[in-house]
């Protein structure tokens, strides 16, 4: 048959396949979150992220080397506390002795050219495990902004290089911004989780913190799975009160509002490769029912094609290694 075109042409040796690849990997792209729990010599695996530990603050500057070693250069910092540190007004996150301040201040002392990412957010702390201070069973919005920005002041004083505001809340952006800029930190960036969709992928992330709500669930702050207009006023808001970049999160379910993002604004577009999506990759490779490796860069491929120019996955230092 004469077929003029033949796109079979392009795909028949490795080394053509790797001239046209379009989207490529890279582990600068990568953002890896860290769990950071009291003590010292600790280290807990998260029963549901085979390979994901909390570790105490020890063992977590010796997993930092290690990453920086295969080129990850920003982490992103999460705590888990005990139940105890734990209030209504998650005062705990801006206690300067608090463990989560200190490694902030130890990670950046022992590698100064590590960026270090925060999340700002009240659940980790909020003994109601919300993300915003609870009054008869509802989230209140603008009282919140006022812990969220006591919480970004404080992470910035520490040393943080990005704060990453994941609650949800009205305005938070724009009073971060604004708290950031009257203390000096104008060099502080904030990675907006812009559309943040209220998910199910999230359930091993919340056994990491212990941090899942008391009651009730997280509906009337993230998004509704089924909108995808309303993530472009949520964007639109994050870009118009000063956020440095764009987040979709999860990602695997929402890359068409990745490229949405992408395709609509200027900034970077980061997604968040939630704990559900590492732990079914990583639940089915065990059960030997798919190559978890092959999975693994499929799946951060697809992100990075749908538009994603910075992804925070869990499976950072394993792609690093392959990469
Ligand atoms: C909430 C927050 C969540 C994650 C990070 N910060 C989700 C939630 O509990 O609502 C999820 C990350 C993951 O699943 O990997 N502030």
């Amino acid at each position: 048959m004469n077929l003029i075109r033949r796109p079979r042409r392009n795909r028949q040796s490795g080394a053509i396949r790797d001239m046209v690849q379009e989207t490529r990997l890279s582990v600068t792209d990568f953002i890896l979150p860290v769990f950071i729990m009291e003590g010292q010599n600790v280290r807990s695996e998260v029963a549901s992220m085979p390979g994901i530990y909390r570790l105490s603050l020890d063992l977590l500057l010796d997993e930092i080397q290690e990453c920086v070693d295969l080129g990850i250069k920003t982490f992103d910092l999460f705590p888990n506390l005990p139940e105890a540190k734990k209030d209504k007004y998650a005062t705990e996150s801006y206690n300067p002795d608090g463990m989560y301040l200190q490694a902030i201040r130890a990670i950046k002392d022992k590698f100064p050219d590590v960026m270090v990412m925060t999340d700002v957010a009240m659940d980790p702390y909020s003994s109601d495990g919300h993300d915003g201070i609870v009054e008869n069973g509802k989230i209140l919005n603008d009282p919140t902004l006022d812990v969220l920005g006591k919480m970004a002041l404080a992470q910035a004083q520490a040393g943080a290089n990005i704060v990453g505001p994941s609650d949800m809340m009205d305005g938070r952006v724009g009073y971060i911004r604004q708290v950031l800029d009257e203390g000096g930190f104008h060099d502080v960036a904030i990675m907006s989780y812009s559309a943040k969709y209220a998910s199910a992928f999230y359930g091993p992330f919340r056994d990491a913190l212990d941090s899942a709500p008391k009651f009730g669930d997280k509906k009337t702050y993230q998004m509704n799975p089924a909108n995808s207009r309303e993530a472009l006023i949520e964007a639109q808001l994050d870009f118009a009160e000063g956020a440095d970049f764009l987040m979709v999160k999860p990602a695997l379910s929402y890359l068409d509002i990745i490229k949405l993002l992408n395709d609509t604004y200027h900034l970077p577009i980061a997604a968040y490769n939630v704990s559900g999506e590492y732990a079914m990759i990583k639940a089915a490779a065990q059960q030997g029912w798919l190559d978890g490796e092959r999975a693994m860069m499929e799946v951060l491929l697809s992100i990075k094609r749908a538009g994603a120019s910075v992804i925070l996955t869990y499976f950072a230092k394993e792609a690093a290694r392959l990469l």
